[in-house]
């Protein structure tokens, strides 16, 4: 279960050259994550799970799903560069890769968004030929009308029209990751 958020507008701020409006506030946002931490927390709670999170853009949503997630598990950062401006669906970029194996580990990869699904495309192929025991993806942003790419991920926190959006970690040019609410483009 996740929620799904229709277009709708308000408060307006400024990231760089661009005007936003306010989309997902914080409590939308937090609300969304704790339905994907209580289904992680059922289905994963006996297997000492890896989860992978995606910088940059996934930083505050692996710390507000992990502190949510009661067993005991492991968390890793990957980072992948694979986006400019407000196009997504370029190449994807593996700036630093992970220390640990993975092989025979239940794995879950922690992602900000899934637009093109082009980055989760890749990252998993590249994954599943290290054999783990289990890969599962969780994204806290889903834009289903966006995707080419054949792929599922298995715990969305919320499902978002196709507008380019900026904050809680993800950004515009650079800027925006610290915002606390998310805030999608004002045509
Ligand atoms: P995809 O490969 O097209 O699925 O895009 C993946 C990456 O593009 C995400 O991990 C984000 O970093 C970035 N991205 C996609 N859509 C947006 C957006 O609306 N705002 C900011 N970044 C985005
Ligand atoms: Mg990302």
């Amino acid at each position: 279960m996740h929620l799904i958020v229709k277009r709708s507008g308000m408060t307006e701020i400024r990231v760089r050259d661009k005007k936003f409006e306010l989309f997902l506030p914080e409590d939308v946002i937090l609300k969304g994550i704790k339905t994907v931490a209580e289904s992680i927390n059922r289905d994963l709670r006996d297997k000492n799970p890896l989860f992978i999170c995606v910088l940059n853009g996934a930083f505050m949503f692996a710390a507000d799903l992990m502190k949510q997630l009661d067993f005991p598990c492991e968390v890793s950062f990957i980072r992948l560069k694979s986006y400019q401006g407000t196009k997504a669906g370029g190449a994807v970029k593996e700036v630093q890769g992970l220390n640990e194996s993975i092989e025979n580990r239940h794995v879950v990869i922690i992602e900000d968004i899934i637009d093109t699904g082009h980055t989760m495309y890749y990252l998993m192929e590249k994954m599943k030929g290290e054999h783990p025991a289990s890969l599962k993806v969780a994204t806290l942003l889903f834009k289903p009308t966006a995707l080419q790419s054949d792929i599922r991920p298995d715990y969305v926190a919320i499902e978002i029209p196709n507008d380019f959006i900026v904050g809680y970690g993800l950004d515009y040019d650079g800027h925006g990751r610290n915002l606390n609410s998310i805030y999608k483009i004002k045509e």
